[in-house]
């Protein structure tokens, strides 16, 4: 399928193209598998680069980027290590986001979605399966190197410990990079949803330098992205040019088209 439309480049992630359809914007990813598709999803050529949707109702990465999130994106050549993930929907489009040149290693302990993440591996050259318990990254360590960032998709009641010991073990001592789709609904009902990502912020500001989270409403009820890089006082990405600063709605994609 080829497509009439105007496609951009996201500022700060080349891989990433966004572009205007029924005066929506659609995320579109650069991929570097093969179809057929891997959750629905559509594909199109422009300037000969194969390209897929991103659809935020499916990936919390795709609704974080349009609600705004103004953290890192998986880049070109990077080594990615991701928990949590099911059958690869969003992983493969990761896997797209770090290109032919990056890896992600993609951690998921229940062999039924495995399976099928094995098998996309297949046709995904830069997708690394690994059956595990992400409770336990001692036991993969030796299989991922260390990693320029981690993406945590786990909804666990633990997700914030998981993430950090994971962190601590494999990320690459001169950076890395931090995205966490936080299920507040997996932390307990006794506490609201803006209290939970309250004390996630406070963890993980004692060992990282984090972005603005955004949250995930309309695309994921009780979800936040949360994130950005190790370390205290690092530098973020804020000043990227055309970085959008606020959730990107109908209004700035009509002006646009
Ligand atoms: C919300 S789903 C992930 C969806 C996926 N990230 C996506 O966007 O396509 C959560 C996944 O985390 C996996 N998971 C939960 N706890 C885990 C653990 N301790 N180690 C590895 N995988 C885990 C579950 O089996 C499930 O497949």
């Amino acid at each position: 399928m080829r497509s009439g439309r105007e496609f951009r480049p996201y500022p700060g992630a080349s891989r990433l193209l966004e572009t205007i359809h029924d005066g929506r914007e659609e995320l579109w990813t650069e991929t570097v598998g093969d179809p057929p598709p891997v959750y629905g999803e559509r594909w199109t050529e422009v300037d000969r680069r194969p390209l897929r949707q991103f659809d935020p109702t499916r990936s919390k990465l795709a609704a974080a980027v349009l609600r705004g999130w103004s953290g890192d994106l998986p880049a070109p050549g990077e080594l990615w290590l991701y928990l949590g993930a099911a059958t690869g929907t969003t992983a493969s489009h990761v896997a797209d986001l770090v290109g032919p040149d990056g890896r992600v290693y993609a951690v998921e302990r229940s062999l039924r979605p495995f399976g099928k993440l094995l098998a996309l591996s297949g046709r995904w050259p830069n997708l690394r399966p690994v059956l595990a318990d992400a409770r336990a990254p001692e036991e993969y360590a030796a299989l991922v190197p260390p990693v320029d960032g981690v993406y945590a998709d786990v909804a666990q009641p633990d997700q914030l410990e998981i993430f950090r010991r994971n962190v601590e073990l494999l990320h690459r001592r001169d950076g890395c990079r931090l995205l966490l789709a936080l299920k507040t609904a997996s932390m307990g009902r006794e506490r609201s949803s803006t209290a939970h990502l309250a004390e996630a912020q406070r963890d993980l500001s004692e060992l990282a330098t984090l972005a603005a989270s955004v949250a995930l409403e309309p695309f994921h009820r009780g979800h936040f992205m949360v994130g950005g890089r190790w370390g205290r006082d690092q530098r973020l990405p804020s000043a990227v040019p055309g970085r959008p600063s606020r959730p990107r709605g109908r209004r700035r994609e009509r002006r646009a088209r």
